[in-house]
């Protein structure tokens, strides 16, 4: 398999499903060796690439746990070659009153979507000192206006663009570091949401009345970890079809 990220090594969590799936495959059939980390299952992901000749281990990791975050890390440069690029999609949503949300419901959206971020993210980076590399975030449309009743999701999508514009100014010019910003797309975790009648005429209003397919966040993915990338860095990537225009 010929392609940009040839010889590359990729990372991609939250690879068993929806966004982080298709981000896995993208870059595989790109030619990247791409090692899928998720705390479900990613056999799915990986006999998709295999069947498209294309190269995958699995890993299970919740990314939540520095633990299980460090032992990931330790096989790049030692049973694996070094990390090239991270593509950190894992994360969950919560919707819920801000009245009837409890601490742990906040510590938990908080500990997968931004302490996650953060474990992953710093570990990459780490692995990717000296040599170079594309750290890829993921962040979301929500990262840029609130949104009643989801109020610990979008303050922790937030927070992710906030590390995504530090570590791009701290790293540079070696490791390039952005966020995908997806506006609504058909993955498994908008289906979750409780979402009224309302909200869902609201969604499709956007500019090109649809939502997006996984695959089109995953070709934002693949643009940002290849050559026509490298001038990109601190950046929020809305993959949106117009929902908003910050
Ligand atoms: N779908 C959308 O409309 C949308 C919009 C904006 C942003 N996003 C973001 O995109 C990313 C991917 O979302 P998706 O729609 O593909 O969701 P999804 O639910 O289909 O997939 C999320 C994946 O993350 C994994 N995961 C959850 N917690 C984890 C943990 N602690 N450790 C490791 N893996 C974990 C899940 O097992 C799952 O495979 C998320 O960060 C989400 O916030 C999604």
């Amino acid at each position: 398999m010929t392609g940009s990220l040839e010889g590359k090594l990729a990372l991609v969590t939250g690879a068993a499903n929806g966004i982080g799936a298709a981000c896995a495959c993208v870059l595989a059939e790109a030619g990247a060796t791409v090692v899928c980390a998720d705390l479900a299952d990613t056999a799915d992901t990986l006999a998709k690439i295999v069947e498209n000749n294309g190269s995958a281990i699995g890993r299970e990791c919740n990314v939540a746990d520095e633990n299980a975050v460090l032992s990931l890390f330790a096989e790049f440069g030692a049973e694996l070659p070094p990390l090239d690029i991270l593509v950190h999609c894992a994360g969950i949503i919560h919707e819920a009153p801000l009245l009837d949300t409890s601490t742990e419901e906040f510590d938990r959206v908080v500990a997968v979507n931004l302490r996650g971020s953060f474990l992953v993210g710093r570990e990459a980076i780490r692995a990717m000192q000296g040599r170079g590399g594309r750290i890829i975030l993921t962040a979301s449309d929500m990262a840029y206006y609130g949104r009643e009743t989801f109020s610990p999701y979008v303050a922790s999508k937030h927070a992710v663009l906030g590390l995504t514009r530090s570590w791009a100014k701290e790293f540079a010019p070696d490791i390039l570091v952005n966020a995908l910003c997806p506006g609504p797309i058909d993955t498994a975790m908008l289906a979750a949401e409780n979402m009224t009648p309302e909200w869902r005429k609201k969604e499709m209003a956007i500019p090109l009345a649809r939502f997006g397919e996984p695959e089109e966040v995953a070709r934002m993915a693949l643009f940002l970890a290849g050559p026509d990338g490298s001038y990109i860095t601190g950046q929020g990537l809305g993959v949106n079809g117009g929902s908003i225009m910050p």
